[in-house]
């Protein structure tokens, strides 16, 4: 069976801090989850404010202390969902002015598929989060594309593996609040209706990421056109532009349309500006919607 490598990076970082900027027009996003896990990974600071405000106790922090570290992000292709895991630790290390070291589980966390694999793996990445959760101080792990992992049970055609794996998983995440540093776990999918309710159940916070509006759209052409001498009256027409339905994800319009726009200039040599957006929009269209399952 092959050994279970997990990605590692310990925040604040100078790239955490550029990637977390450079994700627009999901600011409501952010700021809860940069809350939720501040309050997770600095246990001090709830009580600290517990023993300001309600120094003869209070309900909610004795009910809130099982609650288990487990957020979900679920929502549309190319939102965001997994770049905002990737570098959310380096604002909420600042404001908390500690350090976290994130960890995110590879593309096969399922393995090879030999028998017994899938739990041992998934008991592998909690045992590495636990370790370097004490090393460090305090973890996020980061489980993306959990539907992988955490389909129903009794949705699948049960196979024995994938069951034990969805048992194992859950009894983990039961453990995380026991874990003396502190753990928090981020588990991202697009299919939210695939996980397995027990999963779904225990998320303290869930979070839905969507094709970017109006107001968003016009962020993102605001961004992608800084430093040329473009008008507020050229962006909002940018933003009718992009009316479409399905409507455009944010990958579409940084990755497939800028990039397309970018590489024309390039190549005639000219500078970026609106003209050369209009174009690419007049040719990609929107990734299509998931299909339901
Ligand atoms: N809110 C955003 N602001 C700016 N760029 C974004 C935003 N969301 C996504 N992008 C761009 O799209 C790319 C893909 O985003 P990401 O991989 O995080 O999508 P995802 O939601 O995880 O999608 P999937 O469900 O397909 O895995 C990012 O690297 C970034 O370039
Ligand atoms: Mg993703």
């Amino acid at each position: 069976m092959s050994e279970l490598r997990l990605l590692e990076t310990i925040h604040p970082t100078k790239e955490g801090e550029h990637d977390f900027e450079a994700l627009f027009g999901i600011d409501a996003i952010k700021e809860s989850l940069a809350d939720e896990l501040a309050l997770i990974l600095d246990r001090k600071r709830l009580d600290d404010w517990g023993k300001r405000h309600h120094s003869g106790g209070l309900g909610i922090l004795n009910i809130t202390k099982g609650t288990l570290p487990l957020i979900l992000l679920s929502g549309d292709v190319g939102c965001g969902k997994t770049a905002l895991a990737s570098c959310i630790a380096t604002p909420v290390a600042r404001a908390i002015d500690q350090r976290i070291v994130c960890l995110e589980t590879p593309s096969d966390i399922r393995g090879g598929g030999h028998v017994g694999e899938l739990s041992s793996r998934v008991t592998d990445a909690f045992t590495q989060a636990k370790s370097r959760a004490a090393a460090v101080g305090r973890a996020i792990l980061v489980i993306d594309e959990a539907d992988d992992l955490a389909t129903g049970r009794s949705q699948m055609q049960a196979h024995h593996e994938d069951r034990a794996g969805v048992n194992v998983l859950i009894k983990q995440i039961n453990q995380l609040s026991a874990s003396p540093a502190p753990i928090a776990l981020i588990m991202i999918t697009n299919r939210p209706d695939v996980l397995d309710p027990a999963v779904l159940r225990r998320a303290a916070l869930r979070l839905n990421f969507q094709r970017p509006n109006e107001a968003a759209r016009f962020a993102v052409f605001q961004r992608l056109l800084h430093g040329t001498s473009t008008t507020e009256t050229q962006l909002q027409e940018l933003v009718k532009l992009t009316v479409k339905k399905p409507q455009y994800t944010f990958s579409d319009l940084t990755d497939r349309i800028a990039r397309l726009a970018l590489r024309r200039c390039w190549k005639a040599n000219q500078p970026f500006g609106v003209a050369a957006l209009k174009a690419a929009i007049a040719e990609i269209e929107p990734s299509p919607l998931m299909a339901a399952s």
